[in-house]
């Protein structure tokens, strides 16, 4: 079993300040960096905000968190690095090339990337056998999933590793057998997406519609039962073999939409976003009660 003691978290951004708390709630030391001039007041807001929602004290896992000079200070004594700077490949590349050279040798060495699989950025290292994805989805200090995608020189161990790190946190690591663009679950967050914004562009529904359609059936069957176990059940006594078979086969030759891909097409979706939510205060929150509910109603919170 891999006990870390000593966790790097480079970037503090949304992603970064969500994992700092949640391994500090883990009684994990926490060392964190990033360039951006605010970073001390980010990381205390992100504590205050988040300790109370991990059931924790925030000025207990602010007494973990401490704030590094630059990435070698942050990664000199870490067992494990979550690095979760820009979703650009130079920056990936060029701070993996330091995370090799400056984190102890056995240190595991965990990227939040989005879409971008590891192999794309490790291919001048020597030796990244330590190196893989760790993604998470946001905020990860709520959301269980982590998508744990080895690089094409990762070594068994590193995975290994990564899925007990993961599950010391009480996350929920899912191992890919493939590096793929974007791995799983954005790949079907983006076809989902895809759809919306045709069908706000095509005027059947505004967003707030589509939304009011998507936690009002999909998605709460989702948090439920995935897709397939849901198209399992939804056959009936026929299971999916029925489905598939049946309602399956007319929904395969449903042609799908593609939305407008040029600027004026995105800012039009953008000013219908805008005005569905603006900015009202409260959002994000809102979404973190509902989702820490339904974790509750699945035994999945302490
Ligand atoms: N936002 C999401 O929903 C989400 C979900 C899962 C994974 N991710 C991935 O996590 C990563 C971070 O995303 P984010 O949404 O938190 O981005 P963000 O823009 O909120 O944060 C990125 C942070 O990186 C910092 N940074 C820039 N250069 C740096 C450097 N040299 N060293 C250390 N820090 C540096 C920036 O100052 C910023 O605070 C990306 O790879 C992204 O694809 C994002």
């Amino acid at each position: 079993m891999y006990t870390p003691k000593t966790v790097a978290v480079i970037g503090a951004g949304t992603i970064g300040l969500s994992w700092a708390a949640l391994f500090a709630a883990h009684d994990l030391r926490v060392r964190v960096a990033d360039p951006r001039p605010d970073l001390a007041e980010a990381v205390r807001d992100a504590i205050a905000e988040f300790a109370p929602q991990l059931g924790r004290d925030a000025a207990e896992l602010s007494a973990r968190v401490t704030l590094a000079a630059d990435v070698a200070e942050a990664v000199r004594e870490a067992d494990v690095v979550q690095e979760n700077g820009p979703e650009k490949l130079d920056f990936k590349r060029d701070l993996f090339a330091t995370l090799v050279r400056e984190a102890p040798a056995h240190a595991l060495l965990l990227s939040s990337s989005s879409a971008i699989p590891s192999t794309a950025f490790t291919g001048e290292l020597a030796d990244p056998s330590r190196v893989l994805i760790g993604h998470p989805f946001n905020p990860p200090h709520i959301v269980p999933l982590v998508e744990v995608v080895p690089g094409e020189r990762t070594s068994a161990d590193a995975v290994t590793r990564a899925v007990e790190f993961y599950r010391s946190l009480g996350r929920v690591p899912v191992v890919e057998r493939k590096e793929i663009p974007g791995f799983v679950g954005n790949r079907l967050q983006s076809a989902l997406q895809r759809e919306a914004a045709y069908l706000v562009e095509q005027g059947v529904v505004d967003p707030a519609e589509l939304d009011t359609v998507v936690v009002n059936s999909l998605g709460l069957r989702w948090a439920a039962v995935g897709p397939f176990l849901g198209s399992h059940l939804g056959g009936g006594p026929g299971g999916f073999r029925h489905l598939a078979t049946h309602i399956g086969s007319s929904m395969r030759r449903l042609a799908l939409g593609e939305p407008g891909n040029s600027p004026e097409a995105t800012e039009q979706l953008i000013t219908a976003v805008e005005k569905a939510y603006g900015d009202q205060p409260g959002l994000a929150a809102e979404r973190d009660r509902i989702q820490l509910a339904i974790l509750s109603a699945r035994g999945e919170t302490k």
